[in-house]
């Protein structure tokens, strides 16, 4: 539930009264709710850019009333929104016979659109293996949280695309998997061969390096340098995989665990101890 502070505002989501803060969109207050608003270019960590439209939603502002997109429309005080009325349900399925023309074998269009009823469309198919829905996130991620700017958009209309400059291996890639990781349709895919990663989808190769603790290739020399890059020059950086970091985490808090156990025994005597450590 939103916490009610001097930012709060009134809204009616669906029939039902709820508090929103000033600055949140649609779908924030909306999913708090609990309603259900499919999403594909929408991700928490980057900001909105409206491309998909499956989120759009019905708004009444005094007399105005349109469909928006739920992920980047704001509220404001007295807004009236219909998550799932008959208006929301045909601009979703138009949107959804777009999705599918153009992505016709995206499971992640495919099933969003069966869950509409759609399972065909009106629209021609331009090339039937397209898996790319054109959402940007891989282009926002890597350019708005990494500071990258290794992919982008080319082209116009039914020729636009997401890409590398000149379709060639990117020079400032680092390979770190934030556009595999954000991509909605697994148009974005790398795999990691010996002690190189490959960018797949970018034409890009990185070295990777090892874990200093347990041999592993677990991050590529580019996105290290990257992060070293960030950090404070007094902060040392660990070139360690998350799977050791994690099992050196948890012998540590051990560690602290057991002098903790053998102080309160001290006090607590031989029976303490015993009971403590059984615990
Ligand atoms: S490659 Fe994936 S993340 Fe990038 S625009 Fe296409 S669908 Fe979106
Ligand atoms: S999720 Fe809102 S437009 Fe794509």
């Amino acid at each position: 539930m939103a916490q009610i502070t001097a930012d709060s505002i009134n809204i009616t989501v669906d029939g039902e009264l709820a508090e929103a803060q000033v600055g949140e969109t649609v779908l924030t207050v909306c999913r708090r709710m609990g309603k259900d608003i499919p999403t594909l270019c929408h991700h928490e960590g980057v900001e909105p850019y409206a491309a998909c439209r499956v989120c759009l939603v019905e708004v009444t502002a005094g007399a105005r009333q349109e469909l928006v997109p739920s992920c980047q429309y704001p509220v404001s005080d007295g807004l009236v929104i219909q998550t799932d009325s008959q208006a929301v349900r045909d601009a979703r399925r138009v949107v959804l016979e777009l999705l599918l023309a153009r992505c016709p074998k995206s499971d992640v269009v495919v099933d969003l659109a069966r869950r509409y009823g759609v399972t065909e469309t009106p629209y021609p198919t331009d090339d039937p293996d397209e898996t790319c829905i054109l959402c940007g996130l891989c282009v926002r991620v890597c350019e708005d949280v990494l500071g990258v700017g290794a992919i982008g958009f080319a082209d116009r209309g039914i020729d636009r695309e997401v890409g590398v400059p000149f379709d060639e291996a990117s020079e400032v890639c680092i390979g770190c998997g934030a556009c595999v990781a954000v991509c909605p349709t697994g148009h974005v895919c790398s795999i990691d061969d010996g002690l190189v990663r490959r960018m797949e989808t970018w034409k890009t190769e990185l070295e990777l390096e090892e874990c200093e603790v347990c041999g592993r290739p677990f991050a590529t020399v580019k996105q290290l340098d990257h992060i070293r890059g960030l950090l404070p020059e007094h902060v040392p950086l660990n070139r360690i995989c998350p799977v050791c970091r994690r099992s050196q985490a948890v012998q540590r808090l051990s560690e602290a665990c057991s002098i903790v156990v053998d102080n309160l025994g001290a006090t607590a005597g031989q029976d303490g101890i015993e009971n403590l450590k059984s615990l």
